[in-house]
């Protein structure tokens, strides 16, 4: 059971740092925990690929920052069946599994994959017709830079789409252990933090189209088990030692205890635009290129 709704508007921000990976965690488990997102809390894919479809209908250059598993790249590549799917990601193994799911699904020949650190330069994708990042922003040292290059990298009039979980995922009823997915929730916090991007996109010479807020909602036991997880391996110096036990016993009761419970993601959609004309208040930026590694070509 998946649903997904939507709702224009800005909502409520979290502020800080950019923070990284949870403490220990493990690549090979996060990578399967972003496959499990997409299958089951990614009704929203389709709705974001059409977002940018609208905008950029005869793209014929896509890329994805921080593209993970490729779970964007591949609703961008079915949604734009004429358009080649730059995926960069600083992380080979992902790389490696999105050929992979690319190959699988059909899309394999329009899919490049760059191994690239977006903190290091901007990778050399030539002009783009449109950006999009997933969860990946709030994981950059510089992310003004990053979006000022993305800006440079677009053709005018060409399209940016940002996205971020409003907060971790939320598994857990009160009933089972009252008040633990709140502190869950707030222990796993910082994995997550971002800024509202609305401003560095202007900023970074960008006009803001729209933000949506799309919540997704479904049932399914290997996602509890596996964000559990992750969250008794990472978090398990953030917790109380009772807290700790509980995940324990629920993880150990698996699937009876899990099978029921609902999982929800929240997530907002900045879609941005360069503008056609540069407005005389427009920054001026060349990113500078740094050598890449080309794990792919068109594969
Ligand atoms: C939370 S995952 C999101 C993946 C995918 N966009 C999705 O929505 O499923 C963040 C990804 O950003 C990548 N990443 C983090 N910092 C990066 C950097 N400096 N350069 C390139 N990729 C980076 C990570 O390797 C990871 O695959």
């Amino acid at each position: 059971m998946t649903h997904a709704h939507e709702h224009a508007g800005p909502g409520p921000r979290t502020q800080g740092r950019p923070h990284d990976h949870p403490p220990h965690h493990d690549h090979a488990a996060s990578a399967a925990l972003l496959d499990l997102d997409a299958e089951v809390l990614g009704a929203w894919l389709p709705g974001a690929a059409d977002l940018v479809a609208a905008h950029a209908p005869d793209a014929s250059v896509v890329v994805d920052l921080g593209a993970g598993t490729g779970t964007g790249t591949l609703a961008l590549a079915r949604r734009l069946p004429a358009a080649t799917v730059v995926a960069v990601d600083r992380s080979p193994a992902m790389l490696e599994r999105l050929r992979a799911a690319a190959a699988a699904a059909g899309v394999g020949e329009r899919v490049r994959t760059v191994a690239a650190d977006l903190d290091a330069a901007w990778p050399a994708t030539g002009t783009v017709d449109a950006v999009w990042a997933a969860s990946s922003l709030h994981h950059l040292a510089d992310p003004d830079r990053v979006l000022r290059d993305a800006h440079a990298a677009l053709r005018p009039g060409g399209v940016a789409l940002v996205v971020e979980l409003d907060e971790q995922v939320r598994l857990l009823t009160d009933d089972l252990a009252p008040g633990l997915a709140s502190r869950l929730a707030q222990a796993a916090s910082t994995w997550n933090v971002h800024p509202d991007w609305g401003p560095h996109l202007e900023r970074a010479g960008f006009e803001v189209l729209d933000v949506h807020h799309v919540t997704t909602e479904a049932v399914d036991s290997r996602y509890g088990r596996a964000w559990l997880t992750l969250l008794r391996t990472g978090l398990a110096e953030r917790l109380a030692p009772a807290d700790v036990a509980t995940l324990d016993r629920l993880l150990a009761e698996h699937p009876a205890t899990l099978d029921s419970l609902p999982v929800r993601a929240e997530r907002t959609l900045w879609l941005a635009r360069r503008p056609a004309a540069p407005s005389p208040h427009s920054p001026v930026h060349s990113p500078t290129h740094s050598p890449t590694t080309h794990d792919g070509g068109a594969r």
